[in-house]
């Protein structure tokens, strides 16, 4: 799952495309020349929104950017995969033939860190160098258990200290810049990677030490130093403070997440050991999936600043593709709204006093700290609250582009009377009639509107890392083979994640779940470990399993018509501008007739050209 989840996250459909075909601007979304097949007029589609693509010529077909580098390339998923992923500078998993020797290469790494941090604490502790970064704690008000605890420490200003120390002991130049701790110089030489800086050791879940934050001790840039990206360090895949944090989470049910090293001390050494911190990066789903085993309530501390430049993005003044594109690696609300929907999580957020740590609110006043806990917002009420402090009730259009931002994370709240809340809340904060929301959410469910507001909303939506119908539908037919004939009007096409059509398809070759498996390469092993690990409420009644999936296959059916009629709605510009809240009501009531009209007439045309596939 994480891998391809991750190279999701961080390549752009626009951009591979891009490398492969010039691409012309139409509206929100770029066409091309197809390049799988010869043409003179532009029918290949890029969809940026959905990070998808359809060709509406002679293919007639379309899908993830998986699909896209397999066409292109002629190669299989786990090629693609890859390739995307050396794009994405993200290490892969090895095939499991290798795995032997890495795990090998890997228990040396740690090892090296183990022996590292020690020097490192041990340099603090009880030298006369580490004097400056004892005095900097103490300033900080932090104590020795705590330094203890988390055994922090000192690296000299020398440029070969840990180098030296630990080829003594026997190990190679190389190992030491595997794992990070050097650097390489053009001449073969190299130097220490920490200087002068108070060191945290970063232990994984399992109590291991993947690589280190290092926190200059005056004002000089960069504040921190982070090992790179190693074999087993990656910062996105954990959280700081993990191994003593995690069983207090199980025992509270409940896990803070803060942004910094610094809080994840000040809170624990104030009785606060649930708190684990992101270490300034966005959450990543690699990161809410480690979470998520021990915890289902979440609740959010980060700094003021970010939540403001979110507030910033989401409030959505500008939807150029810019902004879209640096809304990415802050998936907050929408990314976790949805996670909420998806793990039936409880996600928070804990507001902070503008320009203040939690480490500086805990260590001044620890009370405040408790009380803000306790005061935690549902994040969609936080939302509510950002996006509503910014309407100017003078501006018709502020109202409106308001509900364009919040209609789809109220849509995503499953529990009906929650939703219902929410919308009373919403309504009354706007100013609006209640029933004229309502009536907007009834036509987001509706079939047809709801893909034609994914359409125009999407970059709400940008990267959902998977689709809950997709995986229920694989997860329930992979746990109940008994039911192989209901999916028989199935396709893979209908599946527009590559890693489930793969897994659709190469399963409608195979007799079994054991026969499937062996056609499958590490990642995709994963993913239908995952689906096969997927849980389901009990069965209410015998035979309702069946009548699921059934449900799905048709869904899945609806959404694959259903997409390309929206997809054919874009290319005929059917492009919505804000026009103030009764203008953007008006259209969304009307919006059923008059496009299938207009679909209705393409499809003629198309099918008298005998090329459509569609319908
Ligand atoms: P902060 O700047 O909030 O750090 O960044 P902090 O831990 O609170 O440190 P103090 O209180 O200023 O001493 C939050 C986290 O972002 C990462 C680190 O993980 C840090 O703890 N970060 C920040 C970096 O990796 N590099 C940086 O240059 C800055
Ligand atoms: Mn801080």
């Amino acid at each position: 799952m994480s891998v391809i989840d991750d190279v999701k996250q961080r390549v752009d459909i626009v951009e591979v495309v891009a490398d492969c075909v010039p691409l012309q601007k139409a509206g929100r979304n770029f066409k091309a020349l197809c390049p799988f097949h010869s043409e003179k007029n532009p029918s290949f589609f890029v969809f940026p929104d959905q990070q998808t693509w359809h060709c509406f010529g002679a293919c007639n077909t379309g899908g993830d950017v998986f699909s896209f580098i397999m066409k292109k390339e002629g190669i299989d998923f786990g090629q693609a995969l890859h390739l995307l992923a050396q794009r994405a500078g993200i290490v892969l998993r090895e095939a499991t033939e290798t795995e032997k020797a890495k795990d090998e290469g890997t228990k040396r790494l740690f090892e090296l860190n183990e022996l590292a941090s020690e020097y490192y604490h041990h340099l603090l502790l009880d030298t006369a160098v580490g004097e400056k970064a004892r005095s900097y704690l103490d300033s900080r008000k932090i104590t020795l258990e705590t330094i203890k605890k988390f055994r922090l420490g000192f690296s000299p200003g020398d440029w070969e200290a840990i180098k030296k120390f630990l080829i003594n002991k026997g190990y190679e130049q190389k190992d030491l810049f595997d794992v990070g701790l050097i650097i390489e110089k053009e001449d073969g030489g190299s130097y220490d990677r920490f200087r002068e800086r108070l060191m945290f050791p970063i232990w994984d879940i399992k109590g291991r030490i993947t690589g280190f934050g290092a926190r200059a001790l005056d004002d000089s840039q960069p504040k921190y130093i982070n090992s790179p990206q190693t074999v087993i360090f990656d910062k996105g895949s954990n959280f700081y403070g993990i191994d003593k944090a995690k069983d207090v989470i199980r025992k509270e049910n409940l896990a803070i997440i803060v942004e910094g090293y610094m809080d994840v001390l000040a809170t624990h050494q104030n009785g606060w050991q649930n708190v684990v911190a992101s270490m300034g990066t966005s959450l990543t789903e690699r990161q809410v999936n480690i979470l998520k085993r021990l915890t289902k309530n979440i609740s959010l501390a980060l700094d003021a600043d970010i939540a403001g430049e979110e507030a910033t993005l989401r409030s959505g003044e500008i939807l150029a593709r810019s902004l879209d594109r640096k809304a990415i690696p802050v998936p907050l609300w929408t990314g976790l709204v949805r996670c909420e929907g998806i793990l039936d999580a409880e996600i928070k957020v804990i507001p902070l006093p503008s320009g203040k740590d939690p480490d500086e609110v805990i260590i001044e006043t620890p009370k405040l700290w408790q009380s803000m806990v306790t005061q935690a917002l549902p994040i969609l009420e936080f939302a509510l609250e950002v996006v509503i402090n910014k309407v100017d009730f003078n501006k018709a259009e502020d109202k409106s582009l308001a509900i364009q931002k919040l209609l789809p994370l109220l849509y995503e709240v499953k529990d009906p009377i929650r939703q219902a809340q929410y919308v009373q809340k919403m309504a009354h904060l706007l100013k609006l009639d209640e029933s004229t929301l309502m009536a907007v959410l009834r036509k987001m469910r509706a079939t047809k509107g709801k893909q034609l507001i994914e359409v125009n909303h999407s970059h709400l939506f940008r990267r959902l890392a998977s689709s809950p119908i997709e995986e229920i539908c694989l997860a329930l037919l992979f746990q109940y083979p008994e039911y192989r004939d209901v999916v028989q009007e199935l396709e893979p096409e209908f599946f527009v994640y590559t890693e489930n059509r793969e897994l659709f398809s190469k399963w409608q070759q195979s007799q079994s779940i054991s026969e499937l498996k062996e056609k499958l390469d590490t990642n995709l092993l994963e993913h239908l470990n995952y689906l096969l690990n997927k849980t389901f409420p009990p069965e209410s009644q015998k035979g309702s399993r069946q009548r699921e999936l059934a449900d799905c296959v048709l869904r899945l059916q609806e959404r694959h018509s259903r997409s390309l009629e929206a997809k054919k709605e874009v290319i005929l510009n059917l492009e919505r501008e804000t026009e103030g809240i009764d203008a953007e009501l008006a259209k969304l009531e009307e919006q059923g007739i008059a496009s299938s009209q207009r679909i209705r007439e393409i499809f003629i045309k198309q099918s008298r050209a005998g090329k459509t596939g569609g319908s």
